[in-house]
């Protein structure tokens, strides 16, 4: 299949490219390098032996995008383009609607006029805001509370509305993400934060080559067995193969929509995350507990018994794999790029 990747050098992105490749499909990247790196790209082409076509461009850029299209003739698009960082989307919201929603909709309407109707979609498990209940099933109420996070489920709708307008032949796949984590087991690509990390995994391994002091642990008095935050890490190769059953799915089924989640149906805490880096890394990393993180919760992870009952995928990759690939990323991504 013929499989344009909008966001293709990003990190679920980059390592999906590597996923759909191996599988057999072509791939167009489709990048505006907003918040990657172009060294990925020949990466990407390192790890697969196969030189890859892209198209460096914004996807609000209609004409742009049209022409792209035009060249390629996708048969499916994988739409990871989008920003991403949920302190900045609280920051610039409107920002964050522009690209995440006015950006898909234009790559829809672009894909519409030419007959490409299957799309797979980056979405997250932000979406759910406050679970009441974990493990949280796709059925569980939505209820975003960030900027970022509403701009994902709008996104969510907007495919929907498409995939059920009359006379439509779009097939989507909306893909919810718990805690993306891991790096590609080559060490030659992985997630790529700029500046001061948000997220936990990066910061652990940044502390661990010594580029931070300590890691603050935000909450212990959270209802978890020690009290620290709980989420569902997921290994981003794991990630990227649901994209590649995601497609088949797609192309293979009369199901004309399908929201899932990616996750591996178990939580881990903050302090297990950070015990298990340390036992990688052959030293216990520093950390000081501090308060709670405002807009954060005490737990999250996934039922993703759908995700494995429609495509057969299930993350197989464990804790350890997952913290030793991040940490040989980390290693690996302090020396020069090519
Ligand atoms: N945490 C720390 N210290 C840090 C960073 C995080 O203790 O320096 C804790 C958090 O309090 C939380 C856990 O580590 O308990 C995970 O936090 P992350 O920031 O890594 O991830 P979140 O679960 O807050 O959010 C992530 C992504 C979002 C996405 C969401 C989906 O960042 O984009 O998962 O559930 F929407």
């Amino acid at each position: 299949m013929k499989v344009m990747v909008t966001g293709g050098a990003g990190f679920v992105g980059s390592h999906t490219v590597v996923e759909l490749i191996a599988a057999g499909h072509y791939v167009q990247v489709v990048e505006n390098f907003c918040n990657s790196e172009r060294w990925i790209v020949e990466r990407i082409e390192r790890i697969t032996g196969v030189p890859l076509a892209l198209d460096e461009l914004d996807i609000r850029d209609r004409d742009a995008l049209r022409a792209s299209m035009e060249r390629f003739r996708p048969d499916a698009v994988i739409h990871f383009a989008a920003l991403k960082s949920v302190s900045e989307s609280t920051q610039l919201p409107a920002s964050y609607y522009d690209v995440n929603v006015g950006g898909t909709a234009t790559l829809l309407d672009v894909m519409q006029e030419f007959d490409c109707n299957r799309i797979v979609f980056s979405s997250s498990a932000t979406v759910y805001g406050q679970p009441e209940a974990c493990p949280v099933a796709e059925s569980a109420a939505v209820g975003p509370a960030t900027p970022y996070g509403r701009t994902k489920l709008v996104g969510e709708w907007l495919i929907r509305d498409c995939v059920a307008a009359p006379g439509a032949s779009l097939g989507a796949a909306i893909l919810r993400y718990f805690n993306p984590v891991g790096a590609h087991p080559s060490g030659l690509i992985g997630e790529l934060p700029r500046g001061v990390p948000n997220n936990l995994a990066p910061y652990i391994t940044q502390t661990a080559a010594g580029q931070r002091d300590y890691i603050r642990v935000f909450g212990d008095d959270y209802a978890t067995p020690d009290g620290t935050g709980v989420r569902d890490y997921v290994h981003v190769v794991d990630l990227a193969k649901a994209h590649v059953a995601a497609l088949d799915a797609l192309a293979s089924s009369d199901q004309r929509e399908l929201t899932l989640n990616l996750g591996t149906g178990r939580g881990y805490s903050v302090l297990e995350l950070i015990e298990t880096f340390s036992s990688v890394v052959g030293r216990p990393i520093p950390y000081e507990r501090q308060g709670r993180r405002a807009g954060d919760i005490g737990e999250c992870w996934a039922d993703p018994s759908r995700a494995n009952a429609v495509l057969g995928w299930r993350a197989e990759k464990t804790l350890l794999e997952i913290c030793e690939d991040a940490w040989r990323w980390q290693q690996a991504s302090a020396l020069p790029h090519d």
